[in-house]
């Protein structure tokens, strides 16, 4: 919205001039007729682009660029989706070509074979037609007019789409143990999520015999999460239990879940039976 802004009062502010030179000279059909036709259609420009300040109206975007164009302007976008950055700040002024870098690499742009394109008149423009992951990274666009040159910084984010599909899961690690009464026994479950969306509600968690496993004064449950470059959630749950009882033994079932759908993954704890169990000593009756 706020990008149709700018270009609505970039665009539009000649035309507007001159319908209101016709108000004043007294010719209120014709200007009503110029207001008609310059009324826009409410479609955004295909050069979309939000600067990283707030613009209203009269705004002049272009007021003192040769300082702001030594920030940073940030572009979040979705791999799999079509992406255009622009260099920052060359609709203020007339430079005839453009230099890019990714990483303060130079980038070599082949039209016939590359994926990415340059675009505008004075190549000021990158065309992503799918993003890729690698495509991320902080881009400086080198703009010349023959006597100056100014260079633009734009940092590229590329997060995957919102997952719609349950999470994928590893084995237990490790899928089986044998260890005796009293000993003890550790299992990590490990899954992921993808990006989350809205709603979307990831857990991991321990069950056996149809009951979830919760932690007391002999069971541990550590849980831990973290997010990757990509934007994709990683949980692992790793379940430790201490001078295990008969009653512990038997099969546990790690299961992860989502709003889209869940896996599972068993470990099995098995009983060694060669495990001398030292009994504590019993009261003389
Ligand atoms: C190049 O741009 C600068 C800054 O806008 C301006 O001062 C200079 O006159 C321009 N040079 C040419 C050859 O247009
Ligand atoms: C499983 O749970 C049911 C009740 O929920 C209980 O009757 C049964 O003994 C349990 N089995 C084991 C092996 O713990
Ligand atoms: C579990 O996740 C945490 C945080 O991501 C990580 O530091 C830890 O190494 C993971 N544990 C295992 C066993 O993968
Ligand atoms: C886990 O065990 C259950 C019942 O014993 C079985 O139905 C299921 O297929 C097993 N899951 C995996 C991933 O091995």
């Amino acid at each position: 919205m706020r990008s149709f802004q700018m270009y609505y009062a970039k665009t539009f502010r000649g035309v507007l001039m001159c319908a209101w030179v016709f108000l004043w000279a007294g010719t209120p059909s014709l200007s009503a007729a110029v207001l008609a036709n310059a009324a826009p259609s409410p479609v955004p420009p295909a050069d979309y682009h939000n600067y990283d300040y707030d613009y209203y109206g009269d705004y002049d975007a272009c007021l003192n660029w040769q300082t702001n164009i030594q920030e940073i302007f940030l572009e979040k976008a979705t791999v799999g989706e079509p992406m255009t950055i622009r260099c920052p700040f060359s609709e203020c002024w007339d430079g005839f070509s453009t230099t890019w870098s990714r990483n303060g690499v130079q980038l070599k742009l082949n039209p016939t074979t590359d994926e990415v394109t340059q675009s505008g008149d004075a190549g000021e423009q990158l065309q992503f037609p799918r993003l890729r992951q690698e495509d991320a990274g902080a881009y400086t666009c080198q703009m010349t007019n023959g006597t100056h040159t100014f260079v633009g910084n734009v940092q590229l984010d590329a997060t995957n789409p919102y997952s719609t599909t349950p999470p994928s899961m590893e084995p237990v690690d490790p899928p089986k143990l044998q260890r005796g009464v009293g000993e003890m026994a550790t299992f990590v479950c490990k899954a992921s999520y993808g990006v989350i969306g809205p709603a979307t509600f990831p857990q991991l968690y321990w069950i056996k015999n149809n009951t979830f496993v919760k932690n007391s004064n002999r069971v541990v449950l550590r849980p831990s999460s973290r997010t990757d470059s990509a934007g994709s959630l990683h949980m692992n749950v790793s379940l430790s239990i201490h001078h295990l009882l008969d009653e512990d033994f038997g099969q546990y079932t790690c299961i992860a879940h989502t709003t889209f759908g869940w896996m599972a993954q068993n470990a099995t704890l098995e009983k060694d039976e060669s495990v001398l169990v030292i009994e504590k000593p019993q009261d003389t009756v």
